[in-house]
């Protein structure tokens, strides 16, 4: 089997944008491939995060992942803090790494381009541990959203410069992005992506949101004045996101969704959307219930972590040979 890694920080809550560019994907991987899944804990401190609250959305997280439908019995899954190598194998790739190639990662320039104040040098990193995260496990793929993608191709670069100045010793993984999903749009700002760290609510649905205010959501999300029901992202943004939506959660095609509205108006798409949303929130939200109540949680993260260690150590090991940190036979 050949083996796929992702990973997902717990920053703030889950949302659709996550769901449809992410987890959805790594469920259909699931039989296929030899998954690890895991909590990015250590990227979420890269911004201020309360405890209390970094807690409750790893908690969240975990549950999500298998109320999703993620099989711990098919895929390990863990919390990065509980494999000490990913900080380890962390340093060693930001000493691999050179600051023009931080520099020209797309986060760290958006932020200091709105002119943001108190970016930690950690988010200025962060991409390095992104790399360690991937290389411990020597993944083939990365299923990432379009977002991402960026952070993959670095992940790339640096495994081959280590290989090619130590030894082969890291798979170079690919990214893996979706067709219909890859980047989930706000509901309010149809061109910008959905995302954690959105300022107003009602562009983004999270996966705990009450499902008849995500329907509401869903019924005033900015669309256009053209009238016409078709997939043009360019200059139909809002109405592409929703049709989207619709084709990722149901499995229609985007064409066919088209193809049944010919003459018909926004207000109609927009309640079979947001009445696929509501469903899908309500069923999501009950398994969510079900695995908190079942307590199985510290049971998969203990099991993740040891599977996941097991791996990580002996390549952390491997690593410190090449580099000349270990002495002792
Ligand atoms: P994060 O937590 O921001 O996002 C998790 C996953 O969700 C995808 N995603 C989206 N997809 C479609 N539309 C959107 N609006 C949208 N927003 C987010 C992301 O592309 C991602 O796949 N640095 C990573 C976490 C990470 C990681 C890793 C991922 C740490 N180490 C190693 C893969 C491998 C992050 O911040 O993702």
């Amino acid at each position: 089997m050949e083996r796929m890694l992702s990973g997902i920080k717990p920053t703030g809550r889950l949302h659709l944008g996550n769901y449809i560019g992410a987890i959805r994907n790594f469920v259909s991987y699931q039989d296929e491939y030899e998954m690890f899944i895991f909590i990015a804990n250590e990227h979420a401190i890269t911004v201020p995060i309360e405890a209390k609250e970094l807690r409750q959305n790893t908690k969240d997280l975990i549950a999500l992942y298998i109320a999703c439908g993620l099989d711990p019995k098919k895929v390990t899954l863990f919390l990065q803090s509980d494999v000490v190598a990913h900080a380890q194998l962390g340093w060693v790739m930001t000493c691999l790494s050179y600051m023009g190639e931080m520099q020209r990662m797309t986060q760290y320039k958006d932020k200091t381009a709105k002119g943001e104040t108190g970016v930690t040098a950690g988010l200025f990193t962060y991409p390095c541990l992104m790399a360690a995260d991937i290389l411990l496990y020597d993944p083939k793929y990365v299923p990432v959203g379009i977002d991402q993608k960026q952070h993959v191709e670095l992940t790339r670069n640096l495994a081959e410069r280590f290989n090619n100045r130590y030894s082969d010793t890291f798979t170079v993984p690919q990214p893996l992005v979706t067709k219909v999903g890859a980047k989930v749009y706000s509901l309010q700002n149809p061109t910008k992506k959905m995302s954690k760290s959105e300022e107003n609510p009602k562009g983004t649905i999270d996966l705990l949101d009450d499902p008849a205010a995500a329907r509401k959501k869903i019924m005033s999300a900015v669309t256009d004045s053209l009238g016409v029901i078709r997939y043009d992202q360019e200059n139909q943004p809002g109405l592409a996101n929703l049709l989207t939506i619709q084709s990722a959660l149901t499995g229609e095609e985007i064409d066919s969704i088209v193809a049944r509205y010919e003459g018909k108006g926004y207000g109609e798409l927009k309640k079979e959307v947001g009445q696929t949303v509501f469903d899908f929130l309500t069923d999501l939200q009950a398994k969510y219930r079900h695995v908190i109540e079942s307590g199985m949680i510290d049971e998969v993260l203990k099991e993740g972590a040891q599977k996941a260690s097991y791996i990580a150590n002996k390549k952390i090991a491997k690593v410190y040979r090449k580099i000349g940190f270990t002495v002792t036979k």
